[in-house]
């Protein structure tokens, strides 16, 4: 991985080594897309001060998150099929993130089951959830995160009905994946892929195979989604939750001061402001445009976690700025994964950890509890 050295070029190998249905899977938004590029332009448009001669040879950035330690204000998103990246995905992602003393969030859509990641890694991990219509099943699934040790639930509020994402229709995204003509040509030069894949034991929805109807085989995963998830989902609900869930809760998904302000009322510990990278509502604002007015209005109240667009510790760094406490990375170490398994989310991490290093160097500053918005040129 000598000659990588920045999110860009592992999407790159992600591209050349994935099949074109799971990249575009990962790398696509909804609609027109004006959310997901809205997301990336609004970070970069943020400038820094450029600060000289101030002594930065003890730069530390070494944090809490959620009151645990950890090596950076950095955590790895929920990211669905992750074991359709790469063999194995949610398992390899999260010992990339334990090594690195970060966070790991596992998706309920995952290919590896609660049981199985925590069967394979060496501590704790985060379980985010979606509520589905059998409250059941729910319950039992955070009954299962319970029994795994999972130390932080992650409610996702933001995709009760599901936002369109045109490449997926387009590439007939199946799972698992289907042997067609048009796909075997793409599968054909990818054989790396097909022995950890195909070819892997793990290749449906570890979470919800036997449980739910139609999990062993998803022909449309969209349609699958919209007949099981809950349109009726409502606050009242996030108080069921919590009567089940004993542990830390975060809601993630909001993107507005008037939600926001029920979040707080929720006794959720923290929210993540984000519009789901820009695979939900198209039209959204940018999650970094969100960011300043929820935590003026909820910041002294509860944890504010950012997301969306984050490809550089300069981004962590603009998203602290403007007073997140911590970033999760979807994207960003999706392209590690399927660019290089663990080592391509381990590299991941280590890109973003060394210019986020630098960047405060560049900026003057030393800890992380320093970053505010003087860093930045307004
Ligand atoms: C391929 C993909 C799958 C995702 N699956 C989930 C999911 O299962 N649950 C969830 O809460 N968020 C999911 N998300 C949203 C991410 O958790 C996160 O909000 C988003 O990726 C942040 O934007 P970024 O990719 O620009 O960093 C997914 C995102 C991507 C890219």
């Amino acid at each position: 991985m000598k000659h990588i050295t920045c999110i860009e070029d592992l999407r790159q190998l992600h591209m050349r080594r994935v099949p074109r249905m799971f990249f575009d899977y990962a790398d696509r938004g909804s609609y027109s897309e004006d959310t997901l590029r809205a997301n990336r332009a609004d970070l970069e448009a943020i400038k820094f001060r450029q600060r000289v001669l101030v002594d930065v040879s003890k730069r530390d950035l070494s944090t809490t998150i959620l009151g645990e330690p950890a090596s950076m204000p950095l955590i790895l998103a929920p990211v669905g099929l992750l074991g359709m990246q790469h063999g194995d995905g949610e398992i390899i992602a999260c010992r990339a993130a334990q090594a690195a003393g970060i966070p790991f969030t596992l998706s309920t859509m995952s290919i590896c089951s609660i049981e199985d990641v925590a069967a394979n890694v060496a501590k704790p991990f985060w379980f985010q959830l979606y509520v589905m219509k059998d409250r059941g099943f729910i319950k039992a699934l955070i009954e299962r995160a319970i029994a795994a040790k999972c130390s932080a639930l992650v409610l996702t509020v933001d995709l009760q009905v599901i936002g369109q994402r045109h490449a997926d229709i387009k590439n007939g995204m199946t799972v698992p994946p289907e042997w067609t003509l048009s796909k075997f040509f793409d599968f054909a030069t990818k054989p790396a892929w097909v022995a950890g894949v195909l070819r892997g034991k793990r290749r449906t929805f570890g979470n919800l195979v036997g449980h739910l109807k139609g999990t062993d085989d998803i022909t449309a995963l969209a349609a699958w989604t919209a007949t099981q998830f809950d349109t009726t989902l409502n606050w009242k609900d996030v108080d069921w939750i919590r009567s089940i869930w004993p542990g830390k809760l975060i809601l993630k998904g909001i993107l507005d001061v008037e939600d926001g302000n029920e979040a707080a009322k929720s006794g959720a510990q923290a929210l993540v402001v984000s519009n789901h990278g820009g695979r939900q509502l198209d039209g959204a604002p940018s999650s970094i445009e969100a960011l300043p007015e929820i935590v003026d209005t909820v910041g002294s109240r509860m944890e504010i976690l950012f997301d969306g667009g984050v490809r550089s510790g300069q981004d962590v760094m603009r998203a602290l700025a403007l007073g997140a406490k911590s970033c999760m990375i979807g994207r960003a170490y999706v392209h590690g994964l399927g660019g290089g398994g663990e080592a391509g989310v381990a590299k991941a991490i280590d890109i973003i950890r060394n210019e986020l290093l630098t960047t405060m160097g560049l900026c003057g500053v030393n800890t992380i509890a320093e970053i505010d918005d003087h860093v930045l040129a307004i």
